[in-house]
């Protein structure tokens, strides 16, 4: 795809997800690998309102080179692709239902279980948890980094969400997946559930 139109793809997505809720103010930031470097939501920036023209370009070592000045989540960002080479794009979002997970007391138990298929497809068996660090505290970078080897979608304390994908869209879809299932996951506590069984998360795993 072309830098142009890798730009406006960004921008549209954005603004759907700002559509329909799942970011709102200005919170939430998105980047995505090109060829020479990677575009960035600017700081402070609305997902509903960007500008294609001033989004932030930073090069292959995070350098900002154009635009607007980057998120305050580069270090996140850097870490989910640094433990993942083969990604492609990455979302961060404070959506509500995610949030809401992650500001729960800890426990021994996982905040999901695989209880849909699409959890498993989209984001794996395994979604781990971050402790909080302030918004932009680069002392996260080694968290980020450990838990994005383990899985593509990590749930950070007090917070949100940062997902990864090959792809701006399936970075997109794996997100929306997310909260959906930390909704679903709300819905469910305090009651009896069915998992998904080992075999049945095996066979999704390898599908
Ligand atoms: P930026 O506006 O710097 O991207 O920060 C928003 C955010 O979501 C912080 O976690």
């Amino acid at each position: 795809m072309k830098f142009l139109e890798t730009r406006e793809e960004l921008v549209n997505l954005a603004a759907s997800l700002f559509h329909r809720g799942y970011s709102v103010g200005s919170a939430g930031n998105i980047s995505v690998r090109v060829a020479d470097g990677y575009l960035m939501t600017p700081t402070n920036s609305s997902l509903g309102r960007l500008d294609a023209g001033r989004l932030s370009f930073l090069d292959s070592a995070w350098n900002h080179v154009s635009g607007d000045a980057p998120s305050k989540e580069v270090v996140m960002h850097r870490a989910m692709y640094q433990a993942r080479p083969d990604i492609g794009a990455v979302v961060h979002l404070h959506s509500t239902h995610v949030t809401a997970l992650s500001c729960l007391a800890p426990s021994e138990e996982p905040l999901l279980q695989p209880h849909t298929p699409y959890l498993v497809m989209r984001l794996g068996e395994y979604i781990p948890l971050v402790p909080y660090y302030k918004p932009g505290d680069p002392n996260m970078e080694s968290d980020i980094f450990e838990a994005a080897k383990e899985a593509k979608a990590i749930i950070l304390g007090n917070h949100g969400s940062i997902v990864a994908g090959q792809t701006l869209v399936n970075a997109v879809d794996s997100a929306e997946e997310l909260e959906v299932s930390a909704e679903i996951a709300l819905l469910l506590r305090g009651r009896d559930t069915r998992p998904l069984s080992p075999a049945e998360v095996h066979a999704l795993m390898n599908s």
